[in-house]
């Protein structure tokens, strides 16, 4: 049997939560006849403490959790914001930064780290981690350059979109501008292109 016939018909779960993450594996792998089911459907309840140091280890801690448990498939992923004049923080931290729960509070926080600051170079990172069945493991980093803003603009997106300015965004914040447009350029539109790639070279 050939490699890509043997990769269809495969089962994957994706470890995460997040509704928005999941359609959008859906959307990608199903044409590609994965079966996806998200953690909630395949009845696992695992969210693992992040421990690692990188994203990469912290990708790889929440697939090993949820292989452990189904040994099937898993896709995890970790991402955030780092920002150079902050010493690469929020970084790992992005979701709980300074012990922040509010989402408002993050960015101000960030925007406060950076007043008088001269450089205010950052970019998202997302690193997904790929779970064979045998608990092998793939993975791939999506990078997306930009600045800091100044202020906060624009009510698309979700997190850090609203202070942050990609390259390729025109001085535009990422939730000033359509969701399509991250959709294709987003760090974790990079990484899912890669994981792609390596699928369908299977
Ligand atoms: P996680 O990968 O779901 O753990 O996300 C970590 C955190 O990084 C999120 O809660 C956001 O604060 C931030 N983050 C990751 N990706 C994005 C993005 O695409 N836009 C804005 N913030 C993001």
């Amino acid at each position: 049997m050939k490699n890509t016939e043997k990769m269809r018909n495969m089962k994957v779960i994706i470890a995460s939560g997040n509704a928005g993450k999941i359609k959008e594996y859906r959307d990608i792998l199903e044409p590609l006849g994965w079966e996806v089911i998200s953690r909630h459907e395949a009845g696992i309840d695992a969210d693992p403490e992040e421990t690692g140091t990188t994203f990469e280890e912290n990708a790889l801690i929440k697939a090993r959790a949820i292989h452990d448990l189904a040994h099937t498939c898993v896709i995890a992923d970790d991402s955030g914001l780092q920002v150079k004049a902050l010493g690469n923080e929020p970084g790992i931290y992005s979701a709980r930064y300074k012990g922040l729960t509010d989402e408002h509070a993050r960015r101000m926080a960030v925007l406060q780290g950076l007043e008088g600051a001269a450089d205010r170079e950052a970019q998202f990172v997302c690193c997904i981690c790929f779970m064979e069945e045998n608990g092998a493991h793939h993975l791939f980093t999506g990078i997306w350059n930009g600045t800091v803003a100044m202020k906060e603009e624009g009510e698309n997106g979700f997190g850090y979109d609203p202070i942050f300015i990609s390259e390729d965004s025109g001085g535009k914040t990422t939730a000033s501008l359509p969701i399509t447009f991250k959709e294709q350029y987003s760090h974790r539109a990079k990484a899912v292109r890669l994981l792609l790639e390596y699928l369908q070279n299977q």
